[in-house]
């Protein structure tokens, strides 16, 4: 269990900025920070982080959350796993409070694999650099593939021996039970026995995005043909194969700072490039591009290098994975390496400036590539060109951008020799056809977004009138939120002498006082609630830092406080008909401030001399009746105070 006073820590030190950059690329505007939403797929950003206010909100899909929400909802982390996760990047040490055998039995699956898997990863790089075999087999045979003993480190390189259950014996000497080392894929259960998945292997432990290992690759020692050259961890509950980049962890920064992201084939491939300064690469492992795993790049950046080794069978069967990258309105070049090298055999062989001035010398637009490949197979013949001409339209009209599909549309006549309309025509018909296809899902539009974290327009007095009880004290609390720091200037009358007096308060003792002054609840418990903690957090604090209760441990505050002030509130509808300039919200909060809180009074005194009047009528004794009429009189006076516009007189 992780203390109190530890979770307080950790969400005081976790800025959503940086929490959400970790996995988001994201871009300045204003006070705030917007890109693309993880949640969901889109090509315009309506992912909106607002440092300030300590919570993200998406505009397209809804979610909304503070940072430790945030690692939640994209890790599928527990809370206590999220917490922990963020304890581990602000260097907060947890001292765990004993846990009982309840909460040890409750420990996610998830928890449990990943246990497993760090465990195992522990394990393979001991057996690595701590046995002969693993020496002799493991670490030379990277020395001969040019991986430094750092390198072999930072990628948590590890050997598993040559035998059939080293390493399920040693997991289940530790305690891990036979049931999850096999749900984990690193041992197999044979009639009621366990063997191990990897043997004799060197091992390449594969990291979530958060870098946290949740599976395997071995790559088999021997030449012997009969067995696959690499086996890979199984699907789990934490490793999907479909949605996860090898090297993602280690390349994320390198690819949103170089704005760019380099794709090879494999494991090796990856490790190499990295080692020679190239750090923004990941590898799908084998197997073909999937969707899951271009939006997972998107989020880093829309560019796209695809490295090749150079064989042209290959690379036309990965036409069909690009197209779809396109389609994510993705940037695509490609790379092709000199006959039989591959990315880890040129990066290998050569100084890190070397490569890099390679790739960058020979990157080539995909869709050029495509048709310069293509046509260099047709040579004149006209049918054939034709069929190289619509595969080659079908890729353009996947691009969501119009002017670079007009911009494909000019080089490729040129190249093909080709009337330019011919290809628009051709492309627009194929366009119109798709289009039809799938009307629907239409993007929010960009000023929308824009304004969404924009200051709040103003509000007439007369609007406040005409909102529910419950409205009005959301109102309230959203100022307490919002505005809790502001100076405002009250101009009341004083109790004595009746003459107005100027007095400059901060807004939350302000409306804080007011109300306790009248004795007044919320009828909603959760605003109450939230109240509540903002007067504790008062009597610490000179100001309201809403940091705190966004950031607060318990959902029932955070929820509420995070959808308040991240919404646009407008009940005023009529204001865009006005056509009148309006004031800006925080232009006016002398005047908003005290004429919600009168309203809401207004309101509430209003029902508890109702509900009093019906409490009287079935008071059970008299002294009972008595009391119920000195809170009635109690009642009424300030309802008559209220309506004479008596406001503030407690204010000090
Ligand atoms: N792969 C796999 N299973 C195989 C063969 C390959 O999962 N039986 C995946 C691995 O992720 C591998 C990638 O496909 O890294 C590329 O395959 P290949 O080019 O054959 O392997 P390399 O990474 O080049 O490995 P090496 O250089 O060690 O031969
Ligand atoms: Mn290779």
């Amino acid at each position: 269990m992780i203390p109190h006073d530890t979770i307080s820590q950790i969400f005081d030190a976790a800025r959503v900025e940086e929490v959400v950059a970790d996995f988001v690329s994201l871009k300045r505007r204003g006070s705030n920070f917007t890109g693309l939403c993880p949640f969901h797929n889109e090509r315009t950003p309506s992912f909106h982080v607002s440092p300030t206010k300590g919570i993200y909100k998406c505009f397209g899909c809804g979610k909304a959350g503070n940072s430790v929400n945030f690692v939640m909802e994209h890790e599928k982390f527990t809370y206590p796993e999220a917490l922990r996760y963020l304890a581990k990047k602000y260097n907060i040490e947890i001292q765990e409070q004993a846990e009982t055998a309840e909460q040890v039995a409750d420990k996610s699956a998830r928890e449990g694999l990943m246990a497993i898997t760090d465990f195992a990863a522990k394990y393979f790089a001991g057996q690595l650099f701590n046995t002969d075999e693993g020496l002799s087999v493991g670490v030379s045979y990277f020395h001969g593939r040019s991986f430094s003993d750092e390198t072999i480190r930072e990628f948590q390189l590890g050997y598993s021996p040559d035998e059939w259950d080293a390493f399920s014996k040693h997991a289940v000497k530790n305690g891990f039970s036979a049931e999850m080392l096999e749900k984990s894929g690193l041992s197999i259960n044979k009639d009621g026995k366990l063997y191990d998945r990897f043997r004799g292997r060197v091992m390449f432990p594969i990291h979530s995005q958060a870098g946290r290992v949740i599976g395997f690759g071995g790559r088999i020692m021997t030449s012997d043909k009969t067995r696959p050259k690499y086996v890979n961890s199984p699907e789990s509950e934490i490793y999907n194969k479909s949605k996860v980049l090898y090297g993602i962890s280690f390349a994320k920064h390198a690819i949103a700072a170089n704005d760019m992201c380099f794709l090879v084939e494999g494991y090796t491939d990856v490790i190499s490039m990295y080692r020679a300064g190239v750090q923004n690469v990941v590898s799908s492992s084998g197997t073909s591009l999937t969707a899951d795993q271009i939006r997972l790049i998107k989020r880093y950046t829309p560019n796209i290098t695809i490295l090749y080794d150079g064989d042209p069978a290959g690379i036309k069967a990965s036409f069909r994975g690009i197209d779809m990258i396109l389609e994510q309105g993705m940037n695509v070049k490609v790379v092709l390496f000199p006959d039989g090298e591959d990315p880890d055999s040129f990066a290998r062989s050569r100084r890190g400036a070397e490569v890099q001035e390679f790739i960058q010398q020979n990157a080539k637009d995909f869709i050029h590539f495509k048709i310069d490949l293509l046509l260099s197979e047709t040579g004149r013949d006209p049918i054939k060109r034709v069929t190289v001409l619509k595969d080659f339209i079908e890729s353009i009209s996947l691009i969501p951008d119009q002017l670079t599909r007009l911009a494909y549309v000019k080089e490729s006549a040129y190249r093909m020799q080709m009337d330019e309309t011919a290809i628009l025509n051709e492309l627009n018909k194929l366009m119109r056809k798709k289009y039809t296809q799938k009307a629907g899902a239409t993007a929010p539009e960009a000023e929308e977004i824009d304004n969404l974290f924009a200051p709040e327009p103003a509000v007439q007095q007369e609007s406040f009138d005409a909102l529910s009880t419950e409205d009005i004290e959301r109102e309230i609390i959203r100022q307490l939120l919002l505005y809790g720091d502001v100076e405002i200037e009250t101009n009341y009358p004083d109790p004595v002498t009746g003459v107005p007096v100027k007095n400059n308060v901060k807004a939350a003792g302000f409306i804080i006082n007011d109300i306790k002054a009248d004795e007044l609840d919320f009828t909603n418990a959760q605003y109450q609630q939230i109240f509540d903690t903002c007067v504790n957090e008062l009597k610490n604090n000179p100001d309201i830092d809403y940091r705190k209760l966004t950031n607060h441990p318990d959902n029932a505050i955070s929820g509420p406080v995070i959808d308040l002030i991240a919404t646009k509130y407008t009940f005023s509808p009529n204001w865009e008909k006005r056509k009148i300039r309006l004031l800006q919200e925080h232009e006016v909060l002398d005047f908003l401030i005290p004429n919600s809180i009168l309203s809401f009074k207004s309101k509430r005194v209003r029902q508890i001399l109702k509900e009093l009047l019906e409490k009287i009528k079935t008071a059970e004794s008299d002294e009972v009746s008595i009391d119920l009429q000195k809170q009635f009189m109690n009642a009424k006076r300030i309802a008559n105070l209220i309506d004479g516009g008596q406001l503030g007189r407690t204010i000090v």
